[in-house]
């Protein structure tokens, strides 16, 4: 079955649109909206890659379940805490809780303060890396980019970058996540403000 959801390989995006919030954490205004981008490793391990805003948990529990139905997700690979990235580690806890966290020396206390989940963790530092079967995943710290706790996660398999907020802006992803495939001219005024 083809999922719509399909990146490259067996890595997708299952992040969602959020089109009813003014400004973002009260502050900034969204004139075109905000995306929260989460992305799922199919691999013989499944890995989540980032979560979404609690808001929109549903749609992203089913977005999930689309890819790997009623199988396991065995990690869940924080990048950044700021809610719209991190806001449903405690339902994605809920309703995988063999899950294991995987972060650095800073993510795991923000993790219990923000929103009280412990368990089995991973720590990485700096050039550690993860295999998943096929993929094989490698962590970089990149300290406020734009938290403490911030780094990036490169799937060397298949060349990706899973960049968190290192090159974010707002603005809802209409009809695609692929910029080869979207008209992109709206992003650059949100980039530069
Ligand atoms: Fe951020």
């Amino acid at each position: 079955m083809e999922h719509k959801t399909r990146i490259k390989g067996n890595v997708h995006y299952v992040g969602v649109n959020d089109r009813n919030k003014h400004r973002f954490e009260g502050m900034w205004p969204l004139p075109y909206g905000v995306s929260y981008n989460s992305y799922l490793i199919d691999d013989e391990m499944v890995a989540l890659v980032d979560t979404v805003d609690i808001c929109y948990f549903e749609i992203y529990l089913r977005k999930i379940k689309q890819v790997i139905g009623e199988r396991p997700i065995n990690y869940l690979i924080i990048n950044h805490m700021e809610p719209d990235h991190s806001g449903a580690i405690r339902l994605i806890k809920q309703h995988y809780p063999e899950i294991i966290i995987v972060g650095n020396k800073q993510t795991f206390g923000m993790i219990e303060g923000f929103y009280g989940v412990t368990g089995e963790q991973y720590l990485v530092k700096e050039g550690d890396f993860l295999t998943l079967g096929y993929h094989k995943l490698r962590f970089y710290m990149t300290p406020m980019v734009h938290w403490p706790e911030t780094m990036m996660t490169f799937d060397e398999t298949d060349g990706i970058l899973f960049s968190g907020d290192g090159f974010g802006c707002f603005g809802t992803l209409d009809g695609g996540f692929l910029d080869t495939r979207m008209n992109v001219d709206k992003y650059w005024g949100e980039m530069v403000r």
